[in-house]
């Protein structure tokens, strides 16, 4: 089973009694859980995204230099847990590729070693802060024009349902596309993600400033 906390696009959060029952559930019918967490060190405040392996370690669990250290362009993932799982896994890794440029490697090796200890360090806590003060604008702006959007508590997105008064995801997102704006519409990650959008925090606040100015007009233009 794959499972992936904090989600993307959702922004969910799993909480260790989640985590749990499909540990149990594992046990009892025979499969191993891929836990993908990229985003397990995008969360804000005091929430602290639990790994699976602090309560089962029968399985494994992947994480990327993508997310942690914002490395996006130097694809670099790893995977650690069970050894059995991981050593199958490299198997087939083996035959799949020759690996990743070992320049990319000492990056992340130098990256986790800045892990001393339980807290975030400084190098992907400051670019956390970065991601959060671009979800507090993000929420609040969306928020004063009307548009009611809870704060996710991880991930750097924002999924939220489409304003009041539209029906369809892809329908509105083409009317944002027209003032320049891209947002997700929900049913790209599939038909239950009808009625919903996904915003990513990736631009600068100047520019949500803009992207918001904009969404206002479509949404609200006529009525102002
Ligand atoms: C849930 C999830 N898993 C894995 C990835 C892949 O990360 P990458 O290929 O950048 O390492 C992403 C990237 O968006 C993701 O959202």
């Amino acid at each position: 089973m794959y499972l992936n906390y904090p989600n993307n696009p959702t922004g969910a959060i799993a909480t260790k009694e989640f985590l749990k029952e499909a540990a149990d559930n594992a046990e009892d019918y025979n499969f191993i859980i891929v836990y993908d967490n990229p985003y397990s060190e995008y969360t804000y405040e005091d929430y602290v995204a639990p790994s699976l392996l602090q309560i089962d370690q029968n399985h494994i669990e992947i994480n990327s230099s993508s997310k942690m250290f914002c490395m996006t362009g130097f694809r670099c993932g790893w995977a650690v847990g069970d050894k059995d799982i991981i050593s199958g896994l490299r198997k087939v890794k083996s035959h799949i590729d020759s690996g990743c440029p070992v320049f990319i490697q000492k990056a992340v090796i130098k990256g986790l070693n800045e892990y001393k200890s339980g807290e975030k360090p400084i190098i992907v806590s400051d670019i956390v802060k970065i991601y959060e003060k671009r979800r507090d604008f993000l929420v609040k702006s969306l928020n004063d024009i009307g548009w009611n959007t809870d704060k996710p508590k991880a991930t750097l997105y924002v999924w939220t349902h489409i304003p009041e008064g539209e029906t369809n995801s892809m329908e509105f997102i083409k009317k944002l596309i027209n003032e320049g704006v891209v947002l997700t519409p929900g049913t790209g990650f599939g038909t239950y993600g009808e009625g919903f959008v996904r915003f990513a925090l990736t631009q600068p606040i100047e520019k949500l400033k803009e992207a918001i100015e904009r969404i206002d007009l479509v949404i609200n233009g006529k009525k102002k």
